[in-house]
């Protein structure tokens, strides 16, 4: 279904390594919405994942950058306004590794070289997107920045180790820096905090399989589909939503407020 929400709307989509990736589903949502984007990715994905399957697609063209790189991303958001002709609207900041939960590791055992690079690639890489994007003075007025998190930023699960620091730090450079862009040019700064969703980075976490029917039985609506999470993300990059700001918002089925469910104890 298309409302032609992102008409003339430019931006840069981070993140879609497969079908399955959560910024997969939002390209192709954008791209049904009128919208006009660059695709990045780190250079090795370019090589693991299937973007450039989704750059046809889409009609998009694909920038490698690691976005833990000034350089790259310096190169990115230039270029990028290049080919699209001028400024950007929206930008999806869909990134997330742990070198601690890709070993296994134990939480009382962690690698501090894995922590910072934790905490690099998956948080302090959308403060360096979005210092880079201010320096450049990349962004149209009204714009937008979505990051994806997790509801471990709030509340422990164990399996998700050193993530849940990174979470928690996205989200606070999200209000950090949300008060910067809107007072430069009234650009809105958002987390969308989503259900487990089975993607690449999702299976990483090791009893990702029980967590999910777990969450599934704890959210009264059910775990929200990666389709719905891209809606959603574009409603954030849409006009409708100009007042949102400085905000974690939730899209997990009501998982996040509910207490006990019938289904998660078991019972008929
Ligand atoms: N899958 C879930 O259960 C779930 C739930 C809540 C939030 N999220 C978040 O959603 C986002 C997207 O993850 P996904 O589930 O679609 O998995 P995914 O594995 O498809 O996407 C993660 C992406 O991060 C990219 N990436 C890793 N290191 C990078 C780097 N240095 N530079 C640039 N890109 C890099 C990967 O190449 C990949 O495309 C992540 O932030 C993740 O934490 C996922």
């Amino acid at each position: 279904m298309s409302n032609n929400l992102l008409q003339g709307k430019k931006g840069i989509i981070f993140g879609a390594l497969d079908e399955n990736s959560i910024a997969w589903k939002v390209a192709e949502q954008a791209k049904a919405q009128g919208a006009e984007f660059v695709l990045t990715n780190a250079p090795i994905a370019m090589r693991m994942g299937k973007i450039n399957e989704l750059a046809e697609k889409c009609d998009a063209e694909i920038i490698p950058a690691d976005a833990t790189s000034l350089e790259d991303l310096d190169h990115l958001f230039s270029k990028a306004q290049e080919i699209l002709g001028g400024k950007l609207d929206f930008v999806l900041h869909s990134i997330g590794m742990s070198p601690n939960v890709r070993k296994a590791k134990d939480y009382a055992d962690l690698n501090y070289d894995f922590y910072h690079k934790t905490l690099d690639i998956s948080a302090m890489s959308f403060h360096k997107v979005m210092q880079v994007a201010y320096k450049q003075d990349a962004m149209n007025d009204w714009g937008s920045f979505v990051a994806l998190t997790h509801v471990a930023a709030q509340r422990t699960f164990p399996d998700y180790s050193d993530m849940a620091q990174a979470k928690s730090m996205l989200e606070s450079i999200a209000r950090s820096f949300g008060y910067h862009w809107a007072k430069k040019a009234k650009v809105r700064v958002n987390t969308i905090s989503q259900s487990p969703t089975v993607t690449t980075a999702g299976k990483g976490i090791s009893g990702f399989g029980d967590f999910i029917s777990f969450s599934e039985n704890m959210s009264p609506l059910g775990n929200a589909p990666a389709e719905d999470c891209a809606n959603y993300v574009i409603m954030m990059f849409s006009d409708l939503t100009r007042y949102v700001t400085m905000q974690n918002l939730f899209h997990d089925g009501g998982f996040s407020t509910t207490g006990i469910t019938p289904e998660a104890l078991g019972a008929e």
